[in-house]
């Protein structure tokens, strides 16, 4: 069995370890599981103007946007031939359309006369017809009507099909990318993208998704959930089941990290509890057992037949097993070989440079972060994937939820759960103020955990290779 180097347990919180959660589980657990990948990458100070400077974002927007792979849509947002999405970033916005051998195109969603979007929202396309005066295009782009025609005989000779990005699908994700000679999409993120093969997310569905707009950096945001360890002060009430400071992150290349952030278990801060406290908090987090808080349904009272008592990862064990059960009984799907870890845990993996599709076999949580405007403000979404029953057809994405300007992630609850939408209100009683206050530093930098901040120092030192034109890597 592949196992870690014990120098590498040094520098980490002590007591029981991630890895020790997975030598105590209750199937084998796998290699991509196992091994660590953690490579040093220094100490330094970040600067403050990456969050905060209207130039650094033109750089962003410059260097990096057009030149990096983007989750620009689920397939079951546009499962149908003629859906379209609207996809937008910064100044870009994009058109991806279903066409009826069922691939996706994606073209820039500007018309060609004089430049206004040709769309400005989401849905059915018969054909793609400019509200200003008329040029028309078919939904692959090429083109079908010019009124006026006369006027514009100069145009007959020109290539008048809409531009195009480049497309790939992976795991349920449609992906775009404006740099026509960028490698495949697997290839540019290189060894670790193949952790999803087992997880199958092209399996599950938007259940839910929620965005609000927040005052804030896309990186600032993105960035408090990179690093598990503000959950001592920031979210005190899931110390109860999550080993905040046991996280493990690994690091994978330039555009892939993940903190594994161990569920049904007790936080090292927590000090004179047992495994029963675990039960408890979980059922007081999860309220109802609603499955869009990740658990199958748990109770203060687990049936513990059949189970040690004085286990020290009873909780685990218990709430992996009943995971397993609701889970399989909800979707027909068999669990029965996946371990604990994938039952329950945070696995929280990041794609540079803006999204977290998580792993595992719990309902799936999917943040995606966007520049919004200025460097000031981003948009947030969350999405919650579930596994569609076995033999049934996805459900079309219901549209995304814009949370009101001015009100809490509190407003979703009803469909993210109050337990989620608080751990995010939360959240955003930090980051306004993280924004104002990296404007208001007198040293104009920000330091970094070595360990624990790892993953945002990591993303950082990308960005800077976008930006210096050391990356993207030619195909
Ligand atoms: S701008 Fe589109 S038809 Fe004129
Ligand atoms: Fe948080």
């Amino acid at each position: 069995m592949a196992d870690i180097d014990p120098k590498l347990e040094t520098g980490r919180c002590p007591g029981p370890s991630y890895t020790d959660m997975l030598h105590a589980d209750t199937r084998r657990a796998p290699d991509y599981l196992l091994m660590e990948s953690v490579p040093d990458l220094g100490d330094a100070p970040l600067s403050t103007e990456r969050y905060t400077s209207a130039d650094y974002k033109a750089r962003e927007d410059a260097l990096m946007w057009p030149n990096v792979w983007q989750f620009a849509a689920r397939e079951e947002d546009m499962p149908d031939t003629g859906d379209s999405v609207v996809y937008e970033i910064g100044d870009k916005s994009f058109l991806l359309i279903r066409q009826p051998n069922g691939e996706v195109r994606a073209f820039y969603n500007v018309c060609l006369h004089r430049g206004r979007k040709l769309r400005t929202e989401s849905g059915p396309s018969l054909q793609l017809r400019c509200p200003f005066h008329g040029f028309t295009w078919h939904n692959d782009g090429s083109l079908k009507e010019i009124p006026c025609e006369w006027d514009f005989q100069h145009l007959a000779d020109r290539d008048m099909a809409l531009p195009e990005l480049k497309v790939e699908r992976w795991q349920g994700f449609i992906l775009v990318t404006e740099n026509l000679d960028l490698p495949s999409f697997r290839e540019w993120i290189g060894p670790g993208v193949e952790h999803y093969d087992n997880w199958r997310l092209d399996e599950c569905h938007t259940a839910a998704w929620v965005g609000k707009v927040i005052p804030a950096n896309w990186k600032v945001t993105s960035e408090a959930f990179m690093e598990a360890w503000h959950s001592i002060v920031t979210h005190p009430q899931i110390l109860g089941f999550t080993a905040d400071a046991n996280t493990r992150y690994d690091l994978y290349g330039d555009h892939m990290n993940r903190a594994i952030t161990p569920s049904a278990a007790l936080s090292p801060h927590l000090k004179g509890k047992d495994q029963f406290h675990v039960f408890k908090a979980l059922a007081e987090f999860t309220g109802s057992g609603d499955a869009r808080s990740r658990r199958g349904g748990v109770t203060e009272n687990e049936d513990l037949r059949g189970f040690d008592p004085a286990d020290p990862w009873l909780a685990r064990k218990v709430l992996a097993a009943a995971g397993r059960e609701s889970f399989g009984a909800a979707t027909g799907l068999d669990f029965s070989d996946a371990t604990d870890s994938e039952m329950l845990d945070n696995l929280t993996y990041n794609i540079f440079p803006n999204w977290s599709p998580w792993g595992g076999f719990a309902p799936n949580i999917l943040y995606r972060w966007r520049p919004w405007g200025d460097a000031d403000h981003c948009l947030m979404e969350v999405r919650i994937l579930m596994r569609t029953p076995k033999g049934e057809k996805a459900p079309k994405s219901a549209p995304m939820f814009l949370v009101p300007d001015g009100e809490p992630f509190a407003a979703a609850s009803h469909l993210i759960g109050t337990a989620l939408a608080g751990v995010f209100d939360q959240d955003m009683g930090n980051l306004p103020h993280v924004q104002e206050g990296l404007k208001a530093s007198h040293n104009r930098q920000i330091e970094l955990g070595h360990y624990q901040e790892s993953r945002i120092r990591q993303f950082a030192q990308t960005m800077e290779k976008y930006l210096s034109g050391e990356l993207p890597k030619p195909a």
